[in-house]
């Protein structure tokens, strides 16, 4: 499958043109079926009960047009979707799908079968780098089983009004799920693991609901990063480097994050080694790290169980725990107006990481806290501090509300219109949907600072994107970068001139 598709059919399909993948051999099964409605339940509404049963599953109001495809073993799902018009349903029979499917067009929902626990596998073979990418908006992802990719398991690239659920996420790489500058969406139900960066990633998106997850057996369990209202509720998130995490990564394009809702989650055992690419900002997590809060503003953390994390139960932090990130002048460091309601936390702090037992010697203390605030920040607040061993939080006061549980989800009522593109040129696209996930501006992430790139490569964008198609190791301290040829000349010339402009 060609794999130009979906970086330049990210940016021509969401201005309406075309899918460019070419057909493979078996042609998929189109039939017409009556119109079906894919909502089972339309969020939300501060009316509604908060906390939701388990059972109940979320959906969002995205249109179906009738048309079904359905996929057995042995055809191809990317060939459905090659297939499929705008609203069309895919479903996917059990069976083993060694491919990656990209989604470029709009309300498609691609949706396994499972029959008596018997899933369809995507499986990469450690070969693949994603298993589904997609952009166009309203897409649903659901009911398959995802292994031995590289890179992504689930990732989305500006597609709103997303749904991922239900989905079993095995030994994919560096992230699990990983829905992108999206907006409106949810995260639900999925069993994610063995991932090296972070099982479920939000980065850079708006309104978007994680709930009744498993995420274990990773480094970050849950991220949210450089995104706005998002609520993390119910997720069962155990044996990672850290649980539940909302940060701010400096250098992205969006520049903040606040108001996450950190409810109800049983956060547990949280020690695995860390094993994240060296360099990256996660490879700076230290094992033992419950709910980990970097510069992310009003977060509330509220009726969550956290036990068991060796390092610390609640961190509130600033960019201090970054390492490598420089200083982004756009982005505010502090955590402000940090809140932390009534949970229940225990046995935290028994083993603290190197990194965190140093600061707390400083302090003679050998055990780590249940909460700390490294800022010592002065607009906080906490029910009951008493119950809890904890450091930096002197200047917190009591808290002038004692639940959110009028806040049922952060999902929009309506679906939100496409992200317009019009004004955001594919240079621009491709370096955002594709090297930022590496390259950072101002720090090292995977791959090195775009910064130190311009200054190698100053006046030739020529060089950035030969480099891009056929990279060569380089440096001791990076792994190597994996070849983007999958992007055409064209393409790959455009994020290099972009990348040379870019300046923050
Ligand atoms: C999966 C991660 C990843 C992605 C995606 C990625 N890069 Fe990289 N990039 C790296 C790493 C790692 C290095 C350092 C490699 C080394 O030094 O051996 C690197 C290095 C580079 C360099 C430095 C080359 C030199 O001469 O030192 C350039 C230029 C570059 N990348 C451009 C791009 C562009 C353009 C894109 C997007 C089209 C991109 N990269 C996407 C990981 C990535």
């Amino acid at each position: 499958m060609n794999k130009i598709a979906i970086i330049v059919g990210a940016a021509v399909v969401l201005a309406g043109g075309y899918y460019l993948g070419k057909m493979g051999q078996q042609p998929a099964t189109v039939i017409k079926v009556g119109s079906e409605s894919k909502a089972a339940f339309t969020s939300t509404g501060a009316e509604e009960v908060a906390a939701a049963a388990a059972g109940v599953v979320r959906s969002l109001a995205t249109p179906t047009s009738g048309e079904l495809i359905v996929v057995k073993d042995g055809e191809s799902i990317q060939d459905a979707v090659v297939a499929a018009s705008p609203g069309a349903v895919i479903k996917v029979m059990p069976g083993t799908y060694k491919e990656t499917v990209y989604i470029d067009k709009d309300n498609i929902t691609l949706s396994g079968v499972i029959e008596q626990g018997k899933y369809p596998v995507l499986e990469g073979e450690g070969l693949r780098n994603d298993a589904v990418l997609y952009s166009g908006n309203g897409v649903t992802v659901e009911n398959l089983y995802i292994t031995h990719y590289k890179g992504n398991g689930v990732m989305g690239q500006a597609g709103n009004n997303f749904i991922i659920r239900n989905n079993y996420i095995v030994d994919t790489g560096v992230y699990g799920i990983f829905p992108q500058l999206g907006k409106n969406g949810i995260v639900s139900h999925n069993i994610v693991s063995g991932i090296e960066d972070a099982g479920i990633y939000v980065g850079m998106s708006d309104n978007v609901d994680v709930v009744f997850n498993q995420v274990f057996d990773s480094v970050a369990g849950i991220e949210i990063e450089n995104s706005r209202h998002a609520l993390v509720e119910s997720n069962f998130v155990y044996n990672n480097t850290g649980g539940i995490l909302a940060f701010i990564t400096p250098g992205l394009p969006i520049k903040t994050c606040g108001d996450v809702l950190i409810r109800n989650n049983f956060v547990v055992d949280n020690n695995h080694d860390n094993f994240a690419i060296p360099g990256s900002l996660v490879s700076n997590i230290p094992h033992g790290t419950g709910v980990l809060v970097m510069a992310c503003d009003d977060v509330v953390v509220e009726g969550n169980i956290i036990t068991g994390n060796n390092s610390v139960g609640i961190t509130f932090t600033d960019f201090s725990l970054a390492g490598n990130a420089a200083n982004d002048p756009d982005s505010e460091p502090n955590p402000n107006r940090p809140r932390i309601l009534n949970n229940i936390m225990q046995d935290n702090g028994k083993d603290p990481a190197p990194a965190v037992r140093a600061v707390l010697a400083a302090m003679l203390e050998t055990t780590g806290p249940d909460i700390v605030d490294t800022v010592g920040m002065d607009d906080g607040c906490i029910l009951n501090p008493e119950r809890f061993r904890t450091i930096g939080l002197g200047k917190y006061t009591d808290c002038e509300f004692s639940t959110t549980a009028n806040v049922a989800s952060y999902t929009l009522p309506e679906p939100v219109p496409a992200r317009s593109m019009e004004d955001v040129d594919k240079g621009r696209l491709v370096y955002y949907g594709v090297c930022a996930g590496c390259h950072a501006y101002g720090s090292r992430m995977i791959g090195p600072p775009t910064q130190i790139i311009q200054a190698l490569y100053m006046d030739n964008p020529e060089g950035i994107a030969e480099y891009a198609a056929n990279p060569v190791k380089k440096r001791e301290d990076y792994p190597q970068m994996p070849p983007q040829s999958h992007l055409d000349d064209e393409t790959r010339l455009a994020a290099a001139r972009f990348m040379l402009k870019l300046t923050q």
